[in-house]
């Protein structure tokens, strides 16, 4: 499949919306990135794919994108002038360098690389406010649950106490199966398949994935960044699997994060949710959030958690903010009601 759109279209579709098109260049094109380009070039006439960073120039892709410029070198990409940049990225370390040194040319950054991110919060958001750019990362946690959107709606109604969440799409898609009666190693095949899990799904069974959301979600709340190994996580392999099975209730990884007189703790543990409505019925690759504030009031968000179709949809909204705000004129983009910087 090859996918192309008219000038002529683009020029039409621009005149009828009558906002400025944004430069955008998309790192990664793999599920989530393979997903955004598509949706940009759906998307003409408010965006252009300007350029791509991928691993390999040479790979087949389907579709092929045509007339869209590929590139393997971070400054060669970022010289094609984006004015925002999709970090899809499968890791961390090549994502911190995109983010960096994107966000020192003033190139807003939308993120869903949660590897990257998690650890630099702080440091990238004074980066992008030093270079009047965006930096959002909406996508990087919660998949098509706006869990960033709703901690910051939360600090906003009064001081937060607790968050509890279910964050890691392809380990609640492991536990549904396995307690539907298929075995640990085939649950974690289809979760492969399915495109939830990552290819190596060592990070999310090992639960190195939820602890870095965790972090970002302590973030938000608090403005603190707990380092990695501060935070306690259990592990899902075939004995814990089988514990779940044998005893036959229903049971969730549960991210739990709660602001102590001194700091903030958090810890990554398999639950039984029977007593828990809300959480109870998180099934297959859905996530949820939890947070309760000083006054009582509970805020909540739920959706799915991973895979294609959710999380461009988490990338778009952080896009459109930074959208409007460009169309408003704004020299220095910000987003609404960032985190707490300590
Ligand atoms: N999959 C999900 O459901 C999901 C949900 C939320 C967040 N995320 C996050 O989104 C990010 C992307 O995940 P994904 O599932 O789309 O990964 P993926 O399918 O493995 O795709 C990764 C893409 O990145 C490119 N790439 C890898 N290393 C690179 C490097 N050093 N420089 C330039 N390009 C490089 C690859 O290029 P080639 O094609 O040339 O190999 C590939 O196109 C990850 O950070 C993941 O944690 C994923």
């Amino acid at each position: 499949m090859r996918v192309t759109i008219s000038d002529r279209e683009i020029v039409e579709k621009s005149a009828a919306v009558g906002a400025r098109r944004l430069r955008v260049g998309v790192a990664g094109l793999g599920v989530v990135g393979g997903g955004a380009a598509l949706e940009l070039i759906g998307e003409a006439a408010r965006y252009e794919l300007c350029a791509v960073l991928v691993r390999d120039r040479e790979k087949p892709r389907a579709p092929e994108l045509d007339g869209v410029r590929k590139y393997t070198d971070v400054g060669v990409f970022l010289s094609e002038g984006p004015d925002v940049i999709i970090d899809a990225l499968p890791c961390g370390d090549a994502g911190r360098v995109l983010i960096e040194r994107a966000l020192e040319q003033g190139v807003s950054v939308v993120s869903a690389n949660k590897q990257a991110v998690f650890g630099s919060l702080a440091r990238f958001h004074r980066l992008a406010a030093d270079n009047k750019a965006a930096f959002a990362y909406s996508a990087s946690v919660g998949g098509g649950a706006p869990m960033v959107e709703t901690v910051r709606k939360a600090r906003s109604a009064g001081e937060i106490k607790s968050l509890t969440a279910i964050v890691n799409g392809a380990v609640n898609y492991i536990l549904t199966l396995v307690g539907s009666g298929v075995s640990f190693d085939e649950a974690v095949a289809r979760a492969q398949a399915a495109g939830f899990a990552e290819p190596d799904p060592a990070a999310d069974l090992s639960g190195d994935d939820a602890r870095a959301k965790a972090s970002i979600l302590a973030f938000e709340a608090f403005g603190v960044e707990i380092a990695a190994d501060k935070i306690e996580v259990e592990a899902l392999d075939a004995a814990r699997a089988d514990h779940i099975v044998r005893d036959g209730r229903a049971w969730r990884q549960l991210t739990r994060i709660e602001k102590l007189d001194r700091g903030v703790a958090a810890r990554i543990a398999y639950e039984c949710v029977d007593g828990d409505g809300f959480f109870r019925a998180v099934r297959d690759e859905g996530n949820a959030l939890r947070v309760v504030n000083a006054t009582g009031a509970d805020f909540t968000c739920a959706d799915k958690g991973a895979g294609r179709g959710p999380t461009v949809r988490s990338l778009f909204a952080d896009l459109e903010a930074i959208h409007t705000a460009a169309a408003d004129g704004a020299q220095e983009i910000s987003l609404k009601n960032p985190p707490p910087l300590s």
